[in-house]
Order: structure tokens, then C-alpha cells, then sequence
């Protein structure tokens, strides 16, 4: 099975802060980092390190080449990248605190320059049973949804960020798969509830065809699929750094396992382990560890159980 996913690339300008920016504030970075991101150009690298046949389609401009660089070298197929001299590169600008989590501010630049005529030549290239995975930092995705599904391919969509144009989207309901967070599920699902099961159920109820993927954040994950629920849990690689590209991690060797045939139970579990592993190095892309560095690495209370 072919993956195509259609995503954005972004420069990510990281400062490692005293703490988070608010209203009204000045404070001084400690550090100040570029690295290379987007969350369609992590989850590539994270789908071409999991071992899956990837094609990035996507926009930069003539400041984002190292962008296309990195996703080669990953292993993604770059033919669908595309480059806009007249507009600059997306970027990022991303705050990360002690406790590794962070706060992100994104401008779409190329990333929000995807036509439909693109959209179209690039999808004339795949045929049904190939994937088309989304999340929502590019242009036209609701296009890309409905051309994709009735084309026969399977849809499966990652909604970060969350914004009210998307939800509105009536090709929601074509989704085979929704990879989704607990903030994001409780969003589209129109409900609160301290149940992570009452929500993932209120979503299902209101997406029926799609088989749904929550994180939990140290909670692990569970799913829905076909009438069956999944559950996993997290693993602890050591300190937390950066959790940037976390999810991205998660959702691109969740997908990986599933193009290759894997029951979710364990697409679940690599992509937890993966996507644990990144969050104990700094930045998005580069943190997204190898096959090989997942299967070798240990988890702490398993060396400490030893
Ligand atoms: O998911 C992390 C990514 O979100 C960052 O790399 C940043 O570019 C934003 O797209």
C-alpha cells in the first residue's frame, strides 16, 4: 500500500524558555534552536522510519529545500513536494519549558498555497486501496478528503490544530481513520467528560464509519474500530525534553504498522514505545527514532525491573 500524505513543512524556530510567554510579558530565551518540522513532514519521517512506502505532497518555498532534503534522506518520496518561489517556507515559532512541553505558534506561508489542480495531478497517482493521511496545516483539506475517498483510497486524518473551519467540514464524515488527541476528541465530539471511554464512544457515535485513534497523554492511547476497543499504555524512556512532534511520532508508526498488515493492538504499542522515545530528545523531526532504535531501546522500569 502506497501512503501519500499531504502536509505541511515548517522551519521550527525553538527557544528554550524560563516558562511559558503571557499576555503583557517579556521574558529572555535560554536558547534558540532551528530545527526542521510541520506536522505533515514529521509524521513522513516518522512513516519512513516505521518502514512505510511514503510520498509527501506539499509546498515550499525556495527557503524550505533543506526541508525536502531532510524528508529524502528520511526515506520519503519528496516528487510531490512542490516549490513556490514567490511565498516563504511555513514556520514555526515553538516555546519549550523544563518539563518539555511546549506551546506553538505557526504561520502556513506555502503551507496554505495547495490548489486543487495540484491536489488533483498528485492524487492522479494513486488508486484505491492506497492511503491519503491529513492533519490540518495545509490548504484544502476538506478537498483532498472527498477527492481522495472517492477515488477508493483510505482516508485517515490527524485534526492538529483544531479550528472551527474544520469542524465544520462535511466531509468529516467520509474519514476511515481519526487520529486524535483528548483535547481534540472532546471537540469534536461536543462533550466534557472525565471517561476517557465517554468520549471516545460520544465520537464514534457521531463518526461512524471512522475507526478512531485517542492519545491520553501518559494515559497511553486507546482505539475504536469496527465495534472493538483497544487500549496501550505509555513507556518511559528517561527525562522528558521536548515533546514537540510526539504525536507526529505516534500517528506516523501507528499508520506504518497498519500499511503493513499489523493488528492494532500492536500498531499501538510500537507507536506508544516510538513516540516515547521521541520526547527524550530535543526538536520534531530529528527525535523521531528509527525501527531499529524502537525495537533496541529499553524502557526504564524494565531495566529497573532487572
Ligand atoms: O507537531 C509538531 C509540529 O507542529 C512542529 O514541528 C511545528 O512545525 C508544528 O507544525
Amino acid at each position: 500500500m502506497k501512503i501519500l500524505n499531504y502536509g505541511s513543512l515548517n522551519i521550527d524556530h525553538v527557544y528554550t524558555m524560563p516558562a511559558f510567554v503571557k499576555a503583557g510579558e517579556t521574558l529572555s530565551a535560554k536558547d534558540c534552536q532551528l530545527h526542521t518540522g510541520g506536522k505533515g513532514l514529521n509524521q513522513s519521517v516518522a512513516l519512513a522510519r516505521a518502514g512505510a512506502q511514503v510520498f509527501h505532497g506539499g509546498k515550499i518555498g525556495s527557503d524550505g529545500l533543506g526541508l525536502k532534503r531532510f524528508l529524502e534522506d528520511a526515506g520519503a518520496d519528496c516528487r510531490f513536494v512542490r516549490v513556490d518561489p514567490d511565498e516563504p517556507t511555513g514556520h514555526a515559532i515553538i516555546q519549550v519549558v523544563d518539563s518539555g512541553e511546549n506551546c506553538i505558534l505557526i504561520y502556513g506561508g506555502t503551507n496554505k498555497r495547495i490548489t486543487e489542480d495540484e491536489i488533483d495531478e498528485t492524487l492522479s497517482f494513486f488508486e484505491a486501496g492506497d492511503m491519503l493521511l491529513l492533519q490540518n496545516e495545509i490548504s484544502n483539506v476538506n478537498y483532498l478528503i472527498r477527492r481522495a475517498h472517492e477515488k477508493g483510497m483510505t482516508v485517515a486524518l490527524n485534526p492538529s490544530p483544531i479550528t472551527d473551519e474544520l469542524l465544520a467540514y462535511e466531509e468529516l464524515d467520509l474519514l476511515d481513520w481519526m487520529i486524535v488527541n483528548r483535547g481534540e476528541a472532546e471537540a469534536f465530539a461536543g462533550i466534557e467528560s472525565e471517561d476517557p471511554d465517554e468520549v471516545i464512544d460520544a465520537l464514534q457515535a457521531k463518526y461512524s464509519r471512522a475507526s478512531i485513534v485517542m492519545t491520553l497523554g501518559k494515559r497511553g492511547s486507546m482505539c475504536v474500530s469496527h465495534g472493538n476497543k483497544y487500549y496501550s499504555r505509555t513507556y518511559d524512556y528517561g527525562r522528558r525534553v521536548d515533546t514537540t512532534g510526539a504525536g507526529d511520532t505516534f500517528t506516523g508508526y501507528f499508520l506504518a504498522g497498519l500499511s503493513k498488515g499489523m493488528p492494532i493492538s500492536a500498531c499501538m504499542d510500537i507507536a506508544s514505545r516510538a513516540s516515547g522515545i521521541s520526547v527524550t530528545i530535543a526538536g520534531a523531526a530529528n527525535s523521531i527514532p528509527s525501527a531499529e532504535a524502537v525495537l533496541k531501546a529499553v524502557p526504564i522500569e524494565l531495566k529497573e525491573g532487572e
